[in-house]
């Protein structure tokens, strides 16, 4: 049994009073049934991880870094390493981003080495993949994410992998309102797991959760959730009102 896991990925928003007050308003929203068969997770910008840990503490809602470097510590100006973010309350950790990919220019082979190096630490990676809209124009858009999982999980174990959480966000979908209809997603998280399941394992590939990201609001989450191999929803912009992302985690 998969259970369902509501993310927020706040990206480059929020300071620290703001990021209290959306907390609050967000704790505010939530009732007991919102924890019910599904698990909650809030990755704040790096300068607000300290204060979320205070405000979670307690309530159940679990902490993720939105990147790390590729090392456990070392002269890398400007980065948090993994033994950081566990330090501060992480559990998870966002990688692979497309963000991290495609306006940082990060590839395969580095996010490779912060999958294994988070394992390594005990914090579970929030692993993202997803193709551009010229990649599925052109009918590459399953081949494409084959790839980024072949490459970007290379030497994870089967034992590692049962804890990585994978995400799929369409690039074309991300932040453009914007989304994969159910039956697209649907086809893609099917081909992910087959891919899961040739590489690690039926039983692996049916304990990892595949996450849908790109443009999930409202008034989209429940028909996504619906489908048999969507475990669950990465939000970005949706996250940063307290009253959507709460919607989104009390999807029907
Ligand atoms: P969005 O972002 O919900 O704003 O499309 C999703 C993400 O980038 O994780």
């Amino acid at each position: 049994m998969r259970t369902p896991l509501i993310a927020a990925n706040w990206k480059m928003h929020k300071t620290i009073d703001e990021a209290i007050e959306l907390i609050d308003g967000l704790l505010d929203q939530l009732d007991d049934d919102s924890f019910d068969g599904r698990e909650i997770l809030l990755c704040p910008p790096a300068t607000a991880l300290l204060v979320a840990a205070e405000q979670l503490d307690g309530t159940g809602i679990a902490l993720g870094g939105q990147n790390m470097a590729a090392a456990r510590e070392g002269a890398f100006t400007g980065e948090i390493s993994p033994l950081m973010l566990l330090d501060v309350g992480c559990d998870f950790v966002i990688l692979g981003h497309s963000e991290r990919r495609h306006v940082f220019g990060e590839e395969d082979a580095l996010i490779n080495k912060k999958v294994k190096l988070a394992l390594e630490c005990g914090l579970i990676p929030v692993f993202a993949v997803g193709e551009k809209l010229e990649q599925r124009k052109a009918g590459a858009a399953e081949s494409t994410v084959i790839d980024q999982l072949a490459t970007g999980l290379d030497g994870v174990s089967a034992n590692e992998m049962a804890d990585v959480v994978i995400a799929y966000e369409p690039v074309w979908a991300i932040g453009t309102g914007e989304t994969a209809s159910p039956q697209d997603a649907q086809a893609m998280h099917a081909a992910i797991r087959g891919w899961l399941a040739a590489q690690y394992g039926e039983s692996v590939a049916e304990d990892v959760r595949i996450l849908y990201g790109g443009s999930v609001k409202p008034n989209n989450v429940d028909e996504l959730m619906a489908e048999p191999d969507i475990d669950g929803a990465l939000v970005g912009g949706a996250s940063l009102d307290a009253e959507s992302f709460a919607r989104i985690i009390n999807f029907a």
